[in-house]
């Protein structure tokens, strides 16, 4: 198991520090509202306009904050979803259950997605169904057509292993017409291996003073 720490970040949610990687999950200018910019309003919104039923792919589970507001966001705006996501180094229950989400958490969401057995499919609450992926992404292969992925890995000079052109390409081809793909990262690099995969890349503007962040949609 990695080492790690809870970190405040300045809109008062907590983070995971990484101490082996020296790396935060989430920005430290704000972890719930990151999610919120970059997974949700980038991502969910855009695609929830398109399809009536989505099937998301996150890339990192991590503290489950992503899914947690996609539990919320699907309730909300009445879409069913099927979500999977894709975890290598879980964290300790230890750590999950001092996670101060609880705001967003109205019916114990956390638990259910936390407690949930790996590689195993939950109904989370009423149409949203979720599963966790104990693997490495390098060894995933995408069963159903995605519509959307959020693509939460540890940016890519802690981790490049989790951005390669292998791994954009197998998305790209699992992707419906229309899907995306959207992530913190602007990195000039990832925008290229995306282009060349076959996206079409959007650079929007970023959280909390970041210049940029990524949607790259299957045409
Ligand atoms: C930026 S954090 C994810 C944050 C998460 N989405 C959240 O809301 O808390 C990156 C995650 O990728 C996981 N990870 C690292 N290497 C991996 C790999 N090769 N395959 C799959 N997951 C990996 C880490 O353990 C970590 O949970």
């Amino acid at each position: 198991m990695m080492e790690v720490e809870l970190l405040y970040t300045a809109d008062g949610s907590h983070t995971v520090l990484n101490k082996e990687l020296n790396v935060t999950y989430h920005s430290i200018r704000g972890a719930i509202q990151e999610s919120k910019h970059v997974y949700i309003e980038a991502g969910f919104k855009y695609v929830a306009q398109k399809f009536k039923a989505l099937y998301i792919l996150e890339i990192g589970f991590g503290t489950g904050l992503n899914a947690l507001l996609s539990v919320n966001e699907s309730q909300e705006m009445g879409i069913p979803v099927s979500y999977e996501t894709i975890e290598k180094f879980p964290l300790s229950g230890e750590i999950t259950r001092s996670l101060n989400y609880s705001g967003f958490d109205r019916h114990g969401i956390m638990e259910k997605l936390h407690n949930s057995d790996w590689d195993r499919t939950h109904i989370i609450e009423g149409s949203f169904v979720f599963r966790k992926l104990l693997m490495d992404i390098n060894d995933f292969k995408a069963g159903e057509k995605i519509h959307l992925v959020y693509y939460d890995a540890f940016a890519p000079d802690s981790a490049p292993e989790m951005w390669t052109e292998r791994i954009f390409e197998m998305l790209f081809k699992s992707m419906v017409a229309g899907g995306c793909l959207v992530t913190f990262c602007a990195k000039g690099d990832i925008k290229r291996m995306l282009k060349t995969c076959g996206f079409k890349v959007e650079s929007l503007v970023g959280f909390a003073g970041k210049r940029e962040m990524i949607r790259a949609i299957r045409l």
